[in-house]
Parts: C-alpha cells; structure tokens; sequence
C-alpha cells in the first residue's frame, strides 16, 4: 500500500485541444452551437476510465479516497472564480447572480454544499478539514487547473469572462449526472451522495442564459472563446484525474507533489 504522505505526482499535465470548433459555428443559432460543443464533451467523457462504473466499482478502498481528496481540489476553489467574475460584473443584476450562486453554495436555509462534500468523504473515512488544512492532496495538475481557470479570466474582456462562467456552470449539469453514477458505484449509503444529487439539478446556467444570448448577437466570437475554453479545460481536468487514479492503483508508482 503506498503511504499517503509519500506519495508523489508523476503525472504531466496535458492540455491537449481537445473540443473542436466547426468553422461556421459563428453563423449558427447558439443553441445548435453549444449542442455541438456538448455533445463532444460527453464523448469525450464517456471514453474516460473515471466515469466507467465497471472500471470504478473495482476501485480499492484507497483510491475511492484518493478521488475524494483530489477532487475536492478540483470544486472546493471554485470561490476565487466567483470572486474575479464578481469584481468585474459591469451592473447590479450580474453581480446579483454571482451573490445568489454563492448563497446556494451556502445551501441557503440548509446545509452547505460544502458540508455535503464533508458528509460524502467521510464515508470513505476521509476527513476534508484536515485535507484544507495539510492540501496534502493538492496536487500539481489540480493547481494548475485553478490557477488556469483565473488567469484566463484576468486576462479575457468581459463578455468572455461571462461566456466562461456561464459554461462551467452549464458543464455542472453535465459532469454531475457522470459524477453521481460514478460515486454511486463506489456502494456508500444513498445518503452520503447528497452533495452529487444536489448538483444535478442546481439551475445556475439559467441565471446567464439571457445575457449568453444577448451578447451571441453582438459579439458570438466571444461567447465561443469562453466555452472553448471552460469545455477543453475541463475535459484535461478529467482525463488528468483519471490516470491520477489509474496511476495510484500501480503501487510501483512513486509519486510527489510538485514545486509551482
Ligand atoms: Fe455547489
């Protein structure tokens, strides 16, 4: 078995352009535009190991752990992003859709989404308090994954932040049908899975759409540059968390946590 605190990260990250974009993608109404991103990213999820419940339900009990820290990293910074997209909203409506996501975040008059994630690692007896505090877990590719996701976001104009935004919130519905039959098959007490089936049905993506379709009339280039962005970057993500896992079943495989 190999010791959590020595394992290391042997994992290049690889950023591969993975979404391709049609050349008349422009001309399209957005809707037919974004089916066709879409349906390439559930493809490309759909090839994954990670979401292969045969594959994930012979998972050992380690790296279902494994998973759990990781990914924790992969949602639980996902504040920042709120906060530059916040910092730059232009008028009250889009900052308030910021606010109203972040108090969902907090669960509103329930548990917080975050607590939900504590509730579903601790039944792999996996304490996340403790993870926040050592980030003994986080790892190079889900550092660069974070840093990425605000850098891109600095450096793009307003109506690609929004595009960009409006995307990752559009993926979540997207990943999280993938994600609950993934920890499904990990074969915990349905009530451990909260946090996945809330995930399932929040409704974020809505809250951008008008202003998504808005701006597709004026300036269509960005709306495109911004999912490009957020559907490629994700599907790196993914494919780089599942060798991780694959990767982490190999005990031959010594592993440590890479300088930024
Ligand atoms: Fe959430």
């Amino acid at each position: 078995m190999i010791l959590m605190e020595n394992y290391t990260v042997m994992l290049n990250y690889e950023n591969l352009d993975l979404i391709k974009i049609s050349p008349n993608i422009l001309d399209l109404d957005l809707n037919v535009a974004l089916e066709t991103l879409e349906t390439q990213y559930r493809e490309l999820l759909k090839e994954l190991p990670l979401f292969n419940v045969i594959v994930t339900k012979n998972w050992t009990f380690e790296q279902k752990r494994m998973f759990t820290k990781v990914f924790y990293h992969l949602r639980g910074h996902f504040y920042r992003f709120l906060w530059i997209i916040g910092s730059y909203a232009p008028g009250t409506t889009e900052k308030k859709i910021i606010l109203k996501n972040i108090f969902e975040e907090f669960g509103e008059t329930r548990r917080s989404h975050e607590l939900l994630y504590f509730d579903f690692a601790r039944a792999l007896q996996v304490d996340i308090e403790q993870e926040i505090i050592t980030e003994e877990n986080y790892v190079d590719f889900a550092r660069k994954f974070n840093k990425e996701h605000i850098d891109w976001l600095v450096e793009h104009n307003w109506n690609e932040k929004l595009a960009a935004f409006s995307a990752y919130e559009h993926l979540d519905n997207v990943d999280y049908n993938f994600l609950l039959a993934l920890t499904k098959s990990f074969g915990l007490e349905e009530e451990s899975l909260l946090f996945f089936k809330v995930h399932t049905k929040v409704e974020h993506y809505q809250a951008t759409e008008v202003f998504i379709h808005d701006i597709w009339g004026e300036d269509p280039r960005s709306i495109i540059n911004g999912f490009h962005f957020i559907y490629n970057h994700q599907i790196n993500m993914w494919k780089n968390l599942s060798k991780l896992i694959s990767i982490f079943s190999k005990n031959e495989v010594k592993v440590a946590k890479e300088p930024m």
